[in-house]
C-alpha cells in the first residue's frame, strides 16, 4: 500500500480551517469541497490514459483521453458525500457508485446497508472518498468489497488518518494495489475512536446532529 501525504499550504491551510471547532457547517462544507480537489489532483495522478487524437482549429493533434472503462467514485455515506462535489469536479467523465457501512453495535462488525455499484468491477480504477480514516474497519472492509467486485486498484482520498487505522488497512488489503492520499496522518485515537486532534464527528460537522 501506498500512502501519499499532499505537502501543500494551500492543503494545510484549509486543513487548519476545518480542524478548528468554530468554523460553521455551510463554511466547513466549502472548505472540504476544496480540499478534495486538492487532493485528487494528486490522487488522479495514476489515472489510466490514452492517446487520442483531435483537431486544434489549427492542425491535428494527439491528446490525452480517459481510458474506457471511466475511473468510478465511490462516496461512503455519509461524510464521504461531502467529498463528492470536490471529486467529481475535476473528473467530471468519472461515474459514481455509493457505499453505506456502518458499526453493528452489537457485534461491532462492519455491514453494509446501502450498495449501489456496478456488479461487475472487473479493470475500473475506483477512488473511494472517506474523510476520516480512524480505526480503519469501514475502509477495510470498502476495499475488500471493491476488489471483490474486480477492481483493478483502489485509491483512497481521506482528509485524516490516525496511524493505528493506516496500519490496519495496509495489512488488510496485503499484495494489493491500494493507494491513500491524506492531507495529514494525526497523532492517534483517542478511547471514543476520534482521531486526535482531528476535527470531531465529520458527519456532524458537515451536515449538522441530525442522526
Ligand atoms: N469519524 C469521524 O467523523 N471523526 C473521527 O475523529 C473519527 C471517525
Amino acid at each position: 500500500m501506498r500512502t501519499l501525504v499532499v505537502d501543500h499550504p494551500l492543503v494545510a491551510h484549509k486543513l487548519t480551517v476545518l480542524r478548528d471547532k468554530n468554523t460553521p457547517s455551510p463554511v466547513f462544507r466549502q472548505l472540504a469541497e476544496e480540499l478534495v480537489t486538492l487532493l485528487a489532483y494528486e490522487a488522479t495522478r495514476e489515472v489510466r490514459t490514452e492517446p487520442v487524437t483531435i483537431e486544434t482549429p489549427v492542425a491535428t493533434t494527439v491528446g490525452t483521453a480517459f481510458t474506457k472503462p471511466t475511473p468510478l467514485v465511490v462516496p461512503i455515506l455519509r461524510a464521504g458525500l461531502g467529498m463528492l462535489e470536490g471529486m467529481v469536479k475535476l473528473v467530471p467523465t468519472a461515474e459514481v457508485g455509493f457505499l453505506g457501512m456502518a458499526r453493528d453495535e452489537e457485534t461491532l462488525d462492519i455491514v453494509t446497508y446501502a450498495e449501489r455499484l456496478p456488479e461487475n468491477l472487473t479493470g475500473r480504477q475506483v477512488f473511494v472518498l472517506d474523510p476520516m480514516l480512524a480505526t480503519g474497519g469501514t475502509l477495510s472492509e470498502a476495499i475488500r468489497f471493491l476488489f471483490k467486485r474486480g477492481a483493478s486498484d483502489v485509491t483512497c482520498i481521506c482528509l485524516l488518518a490516525a496511524p493505528e487505522g493506516l496500519k490496519r488497512v495496509e495489512e488488510g488489503v496485503g499484495d494489493a494495489k491500494v493507494t491513500v492520499v491524506l492531507a495529514s496522518i494525526d497523532e492517534r485515537l483517542n478511547e471514543k475512536a476520534y482521531i486526535v486532534p482531528g476535527l470531531g464527528d465529520a458527519g456532524d460537522r458537515l451536515y449538522g446532529l441530525a442522526k
